[in-house]
């Protein structure tokens, strides 16, 4: 169901978005080589929790951490563990705050230490993605120019636009409709509505667009070819003049 919000909801969504941006903020700070992805999440799960927030991703379809912390050639839903992180990774961190009922959405991609040019160009080309689909977005542009914007970008790049998963509204719940692609035809789709709340979120892949599902526990997205991939992530609010970005 696609949902418009009104002014109070607007607030309430401002609120949980704060809180999912500064814990971003928070882990930027602290991430480093030497540490687990299981440790990071633990910052999460703190920063959150100490807002009076909850982290969404915790126990949704039996998802069993607070956020998801991707490195290198995964994608996304990284599902964290003991794995180390190293110099020269990249590491992209998904979270989602709720607070009132109401749901905030973010990721971001961190360089640590030493990082190649090329992994630093794809994190970059990654950011861009997700700017040039803002760029004079607002209500009545039709909703597939999300994806025509940073299809052109990352391919123009010579990089692969993941298919499988997308971006989403957000609301009261995580994941509300409609589906925004990361791909699609310029001029198609339902117009947005202001009042509409959504994740913009860019997943893209150094070469092949082909990804899959890691067996061993049914969520960690992987590369097909094993090279990296990053991820960039706000929830943005559609005005009648352009756009909130309420992550940022
Ligand atoms: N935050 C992710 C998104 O951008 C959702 C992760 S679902 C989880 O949609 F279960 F893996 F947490
Ligand atoms: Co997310």
């Amino acid at each position: 169901m696609i949902t418009v919000k009104n002014s109070r909801e607007i607030e309430l969504m401002r609120e949980s978005c704060r809180i999912a941006k500064e814990t971003l903020e928070f882990v930027g700070k602290r991430i480093r080589a030497g540490m687990t992805t299981k440790e990071v999440d633990e910052l999460v799960y703190k920063y959150i929790t100490s807002c009076g927030a909850y982290p969404s991703e915790l126990g949704y379809e039996g998802y069993p951490a607070s956020s998801c912390v991707s490195v290198n050639e995964v994608v996304v839903h990284g599902v964290p563990s003991d794995r180390i992180i190293l110099d020269g990774d990249i590491v992209s961190v998904d979270i989602v705050a709720e607070k009132n009922g109401y749901h905030g959405d973010c990721a971001r991609t961190y360089l640590i230490g030493n990082v190649s040019e090329e992994k630093k160009r794809l994190v970059k080309v990654t950011e861009e993605c997700f700017f040039k689909a803002v760029e004079g977005l607002r209500a009545g542009v039709p909703l597939y120019d999300i994806g025509y914007a940073v299809q052109t970008h990352a391919e123009a790049n010579g990089y692969g636009v993941v298919r499988e998963l997308t971006g989403h509204g957000i609301g009261k719940s995580m994941h509300e409709d409609p589906s925004v692609p990361n791909y699609g035809k310029r001029g198609t789709g339902m117009r947005l509505k202001a009042g509409m709340t959504i994740c913009i979120e860019p997943m893209i892949n150094m070469g092949t667009r082909r990804v899959f599902v890691d067996n061993s526990d049914g969520w960690t997205v992987v590369t097909a070819d094993g090279k990296p991939a990053a991820h960039y992530e706000n929830t943005v609010l559609i005005k009648e003049d352009g756009v909130e970005i309420l992550t940022l």
